[in-house]
């Protein structure tokens, strides 16, 4: 397993293939779990998501952008999403990924990045939620994130449950709106819990506290029945209200179950990547679940 992960990872890396795949449009499955290219494709996306009963957030793809003007172009794109699911009367909300905006530039540069956005998300009385990426960066989303905190109540984080600290800062972040996750990046033993048993116990000890010590609102993003489910059951046992919390899932995973929470009254968020810049994203998720492989496989035989 450990070997094919590894051949996604080489792959999602791969310059050549990234660029190249930008000026093709969605391919060998990636339409399954990507939203669409452009503004106009993926709204309809997120309208047929919302039909369904189920809110989105939508994730405008490409990180760690090292060009001043291509992370300006990438912070246009985030802020005609906003305004135009705005308009046309989503129940949406972003996600952007600091590292897209300039993090990895200068943060002031990168703070004046997102204060555009809250500006426009403020506008249009949207939430905007900040993706947490790897340890390096960290430090540095945080204290922009305080730093939005003083202005403005819109705006929330993700917290990664394998880093040793995760119950620190989920108690910090209690009063706020919080993705809650089991963590995507390898982060060194240092920092981080490895074995899945800890990250799993981690996780749940962090949903709980989240739930139970702070009027923020929870968001629960897992596709794993096994958390889900007793989750479900602490909420029932400790007569927890279902408008403080929402379960979270990526584009095109577990749909069925997607809609099974939904028909059990529970909140639902679909997290919806969309843009040109789809490859990375893609093969990500083949590695991380080398059974997604069967989506290029269909995409390969019903062409
Ligand atoms: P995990 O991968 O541990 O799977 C547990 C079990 O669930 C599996 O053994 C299997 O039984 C079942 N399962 C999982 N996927 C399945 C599928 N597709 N079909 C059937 N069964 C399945 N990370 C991060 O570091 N920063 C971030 O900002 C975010 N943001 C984010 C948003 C949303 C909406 C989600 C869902 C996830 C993230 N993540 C993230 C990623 C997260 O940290 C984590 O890496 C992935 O969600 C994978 O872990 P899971 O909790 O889904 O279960």
């Amino acid at each position: 397993m450990g070997v094919v992960r590894d051949i996604f990872i080489g792959l999602s890396e791969n310059k050549i293939l990234n660029d190249a795949s930008k000026q093709i449009g969605l391919r060998f499955g990636a339409q399954k779990v990507v939203g669409g290219t452009g503004v106009n494709d993926t709204l309809k996306r997120l309208a047929d998501i919302n039909n369904q009963g189920m809110s989105v957030t939508f994730d405008n793809l490409g990180e760690f952008v090292s060009d001043r003007s291509e992370a300006e172009k990438e912070k246009n794109n985030i802020i005609k999403m906003i305004r135009e699911s705005h308009k046309a009367g989503l129940d949406a909300h972003a996600s952007v990924k600091l590292s897209q905006i300039g993090l990895g530039i200068d943060e002031t540069f990168c703070y004046n990045n997102i204060k555009e956005i809250m500006e426009a998300a403020k506008e249009a009385n949207m939430f905007v939620n900040l993706d947490m990426e790897n340890y390096l960066s960290k430090e540095q989303s945080l204290t922009i994130l305080d730093k939005l905190l003083e202005e403005y109540d819109n705006v929330g984080t993700v917290i990664q449950a394998y880093f040793y600290d995760a119950k620190k800062e989920v108690r910090k972040y209690k009063n706020i709106r919080t993705r809650l996750v089991k963590g995507a990046y390898k982060e060194p033993d240092t920092i981080a819990y490895q074995s899945k048993e800890d990250i799993d116990q981690s996780y749940f000890e962090i949903i709980k506290t989240h739930l139970v010590e702070g009027d923020g609102f929870t968001s629960i993003a897992t596709h794993d029945h096994n958390i889900i489910e007793k989750t479900i059951r602490f909420i029932e046992t400790q007569k927890i209200s279902k408008d403080k919390f929402e379960f979270q899932m990526l584009y095109g995973f577990r749909k069925d179950y997607q809609q099974d929470l939904v028909a059990r009254g529970y909140n639902m968020c679909v997290y919806v990547p969309y843009g040109t810049d789809w490859y990375a994203y893609f093969m990500r998720r083949l590695a991380e679940r080398p059974q997604n492989l069967n989506l290029v496989v269909k995409s390969l035989t019903s062409s």
